[in-house]
């Protein structure tokens, strides 16, 4: 949906290179916002960036690995030279095991990257007087934000450690005019979820939550991303918004 609510936006996303992360790109690019997108994998990033260009929107990328503080501050150091008016961290990794079975690197890694990376790199951006206007934060959170994710428990703990980074955060620096929210998406098919849903009853047990009766679609995502970035969310800070087909409804 074109329309000019981020026009002259420069908007970081991290986990840009596919999944959620690049449809919420691809739906800010629309909006009018030129996009950086942050991801390890230099060649994924590459071909989104080529994939947003052909739909006539602007954007780099950043290969960086945000668990790994020093390349943190590398991806800062590079979009501080053109500033930033708004950031969505959905970069997100997952690990499924039952909580009994479930090891601390496997726990530490989950948390780092969902949790503290994002953290970082805002602090980074805050510090470094890296964000420009607009100034909104996006973190992306979950259905586990809000209820048990079975055989997820660190990503569990570390989406809901996101809703009390954001109101923190967004107290701390509303003054300021940065507006910190989380956006949680439910269930969407991308890599982080083939493993349950490619299960006929998982996906099954899943759709059978959802009053919607149906997974969302990447692009579904898109406009609550683009409001929680432009102005007309201007007074709308330390909240949630979740984007699930009316499962937390129910
Ligand atoms: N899909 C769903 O149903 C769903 C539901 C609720 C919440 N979410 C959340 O939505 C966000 C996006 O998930 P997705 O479903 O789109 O998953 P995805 O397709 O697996 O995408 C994950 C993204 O994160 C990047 N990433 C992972 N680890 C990274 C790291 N250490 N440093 C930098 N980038 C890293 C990946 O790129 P590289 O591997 O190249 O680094 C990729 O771009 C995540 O936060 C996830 O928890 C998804």
């Amino acid at each position: 949906m074109t329309n000019d609510l981020l026009a002259g936006r420069r908007i970081l996303v991290t986990g840009g290179s596919r999944g959620l992360g690049l449809a919420m790109a691809q739906a800010a690019g629309e909006a009018g916002a030129e996009l950086v997108l942050a991801a390890r994998n230099q060649s994924q990033l590459d071909s989104s960036v080529a994939e947003l260009a052909e739909a006539g929107i602007a954007a780099t990328a950043v290969a960086a690995d945000l668990a790994d503080p020093a390349e943190t501050d590398r991806l800062v150091q590079q979009v501080s030279e053109r500033g930033l008016h708004g950031v969505v961290h959905a970069a997100g990794v997952q690990h499924r095991a039952p909580a009994d079975e479930f090891g601390d690197e496997d726990f530490a890694r989950v948390v780092e990257v969902n949790l503290a990376s994002p953290f970082r790199l805002t602090r980074e951006l805050v510090r470094n007087d890296v964000m420009g206007s607009l100034r909104s934060v996006v973190l992306v959170g979950s259905l586990g934000s809000s209820i048990a994710i079975p055989r997820a428990v660190a990503y569990a703990a570390s989406k809901s450690g996101l809703l009390g980074l954001a109101r923190t955060i967004a107290a701390e620096w509303a003054p300021r005019n940065i507006r910190v929210n989380v956006l949680s998406p439910g269930y969407f098919y991308t890599e982080l979820t083939a493993d349950l849903l490619d299960d006929p009853e998982q996906r099954a047990r899943v759709t059978g939550r959802i009053p919607m009766g149906r997974l969302g679609h990447p692009s579904e995502l898109g406009g609550a991303a683009v409001f929680l970035l432009s102005d007309w969310a201007g007074y709308v800070t330390g909240q949630q918004l979740v984007v699930d087909g009316g499962w937390l409804g129910a």
